[in-house]
């Protein structure tokens, strides 16, 4: 079957391949995939920055976000032949740590967990892939190829969830959020915001185009710009960008109490000034938390499938922006300046 695969760590080894059908070792759910959705992170493996390929084996089959059908499931479990499923990413670690016990893998304390189609486990970009029934996620079928969209929005709704444990820890009645990055994830983000009562704001550097219309066609608003001439401060801010600046700039802008989510993964290697004695005393006087995020477990996922199914499901397909035929996979992995969330369709 046809699958595109890498060599982590080497640049420009990316190939559309044929790879063996998947090892019931796998799992016992048999998967047909219909489209998968491409991220920096998929970027970044295929540049050779990032990712590990199975133990003993060279090359990795790339694809975390993913829609597929299931094609076979073994009597009695969670999803049976014909539902739509996103696969779950990351495994918890052999040991497994206290935190991977009790599945939240996402927090793994030992670093040893593995990821689908990132770290040593095989992705989900071939034309079947199998998955244990645990990790097989039921999407609404009116979503159609959008509940491709699962993955990235389960990173989103974990982000959220950290928010507002971290904001009750005391009287807590957000108003108003701060977005930084108008890309998927800084859209999802926008849309659980806004699905949630708040008064939403987006910064992002384009000034015109698709991303602009999906924020104000949401009901939130657009900015470009910096934090600072933006108005009232923000209760909370979600940072899709990674951009060291802009870290900064949300933690030094965010309001009394304020919980600023970081998501975005930085390359690294860039300096910045920072008054870091201000910005500390800023950040004890007003209580301000700054958190990170990353990956998402089971009830993540199911959180991000309840904001898919609430969504407008127009306003949803304007942010798969490119589909792609996996004959043409490559021109998947180039950005262009208009695109939000490119696809790779493997089936119809
Ligand atoms: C994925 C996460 C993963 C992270 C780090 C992101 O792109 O969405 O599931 O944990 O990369 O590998």
């Amino acid at each position: 079957m046809k699958a595109i695969t890498v060599v982590p760590g080497q640049a420009g080894s990316a190939r559309l391949d044929q790879v063996a059908e998947p090892p019931v070792a796998d799992g016992d759910v048999l998967v047909e995939t219909l489209a998968v959705g491409v991220c920096g992170t998929d970027i970044e493996i295929v540049s050779g920055a990032y990712g590990w390929a199975p133990p003993g084996r060279e090359r990795l089959v790339l694809g975390h976000e993913s829609l597929g059908r299931v094609l076979e499931a073994p009597a009695g479990a969670q999803v049976s032949a014909g539902d739509l499923v996103v696969g779950i990413v990351r495994r918890p670690d052999p040991v497994p740590c206290a935190n991977c016990a009790v599945g939240e893998w996402d927090f793994c304390r030992n670093g040893e967990y593995t990821e689908r189609g990132i770290k040593q486990r095989d992705g989900y970009c071939s034309e079947r892939y199998r998955i244990e029934a645990d990790f097989a996620v039921k999407v609404d079928p009116k979503l159609g190829t959008l509940g491709v969209l699962l993955e990235p929005a389960s990173v989103v709704a974990k982000a959220w969830e950290q928010v507002e444990r971290i904001g009750s820890r005391a009287h807590w009645q957000p108003q108003r959020a701060l977005v930084t990055g108008a890309g998927p994830i800084g859209l999802l983000a926008a849309l659980i915001g806004v699905q949630r009562g708040l008064d939403v704001h987006v910064v992002d550097q384009v000034t015109d185009g698709l991303k602009p219309k999906l924020v104000s066609s949401l009901g939130a608003t657009y900015h470009t710009g910096s934090i600072e001439g933006m108005g009232d401060a923000p209760d909370v801010v979600i940072e899709c960008t990674g951009v060291g600046s802009l870290v900064f700039d949300a933690m030094e802008h965010v309001g009394p109490s304020g919980v600023v989510c970081l998501t975005g993964v930085s390359s690294g290697g860039r300096n910045i000034d920072v008054d870091a004695g201000l910005l500390n005393r800023s950040m004890v006087l007003e209580n301000e938390s700054v958190v990170g995020s990353v990956n998402a477990n089971r009830r993540h996922y199911q959180a991000g499938a309840v904001a898919l199914a609430a969504a407008d499901p127009q306003w949803l397909g304007q942010l798969v922006s490119r589909r792609v035929p996996i004959d043409n996979w490559s021109d998947a992995l180039e950005r262009r300046p208009d695109d939000v969330k490119v696809v790779i369709e493997l089936s119809q």
